[in-house]
């Protein structure tokens, strides 16, 4: 059992990330700035192989001495969120960072919903989420280190009458983040669980421009995220909130 005042800790430098969806919007810049504190290998995952190619090539340009790999795979689909782990063990060993940062809404309001948005939104939001989380937290456990970063929302706090589906999803994925973090905690383990709960995000602001009234600037989930990273190790963070005015 690990003791709080003795938690080990890696520079960026020595950790793995493993973003999904790191190939567009708050994943791209997220990648960009954790290779930019420093981190040593980045993987990037998700539907679009054009998209992960083109955010890998141009990442890979601008910090040559990292690495930054990328895997198609869609997380409905289970074989597939294997297929990513398998990937990730062979290509960068364990992963010490992962974001859960794919997802996705469908504006059906209460009485619209359909079998079919209800199910993509759960599935790409909430149940591919626990599938990811399970395979690669027992490499975490083993060397009792690791940090599960979620892109939730503000919509896992409050409900909204245009995106049910997605406000059940992010309700349910910070429940779920609480359990994993209570059976981290109780284990005495070196593995935090954060939840960024963003407003609207920006994500086509460019790095000098102000973002659009009332959304918040994309780079600022980068920051907060590296910020998060940086913590000491004994801080258990749980949920940050962030909104733009
Ligand atoms: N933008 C906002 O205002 C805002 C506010 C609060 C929270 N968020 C959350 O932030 C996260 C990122 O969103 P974003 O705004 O950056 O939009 P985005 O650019 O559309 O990012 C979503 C990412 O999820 C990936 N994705 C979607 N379905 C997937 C699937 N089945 N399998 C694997 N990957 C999948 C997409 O890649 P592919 O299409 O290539 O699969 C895409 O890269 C989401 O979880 C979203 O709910 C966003």
């Amino acid at each position: 059992m690990a003791n709080n005042n003795t938690m080990s800790n890696k520079s960026f430098h020595e950790q793995t990330a493993l973003i999904t969806g790191g190939g567009s919007g708050i994943g791209r810049v997220m990648a960009h700035s954790m290779l930019e504190a420093g981190f040593g290998t980045v993987l990037i995952a998700s539907r679009r192989g054009l998209v992960l190619r083109e955010t890998c090539d141009s990442l890979a340009r601008m910090f040559p001495k990292q690495r930054v790999v990328h895997f198609e795979f869609d997380i409905r689909v289970r074989s597939q969120v294997e297929d990513l782990v398998e990937f990730a063990k062979g290509q960068i060993g364990v992963v010490d960072v992962l974001i859960n940062n794919s997802g996705l809404a469908v504006p059906e309001a209460v009485e619209s919903i359909t079998e079919d948005g209800w199910n993509t939104v759960l599935e790409t939001n909430l149940r591919g989420v626990m599938w990811l989380t399970q395979l690669l937290l027992p490499g975490m456990k083993a060397q009792n280190f690791g940090d599960i970063v979620n892109v939730a929302s503000q919509a896992g706090k409050h409900g909204y009458a245009d995106v049910p589906s997605y406000c059940a999803s992010k309700f349910g994925l910070l429940g779920f983040a609480e359990s994993v973090r209570d059976d981290v905690c109780r284990r005495g383990l070196n593995i935090r669980i954060v939840n960024l709960c963003p407003a609207l995000v920006d994500v086509e602001s460019d790095p000098e421009t102000p973002p659009r009234p009332g959304f918040l600037h994309v780079r600022t989930m980068a920051q907060t995220l590296i910020y998060c990273l940086s913590l000491d190790r004994n801080v258990v963070l749980h949920d940050i909130g962030l909104s733009g005015r």
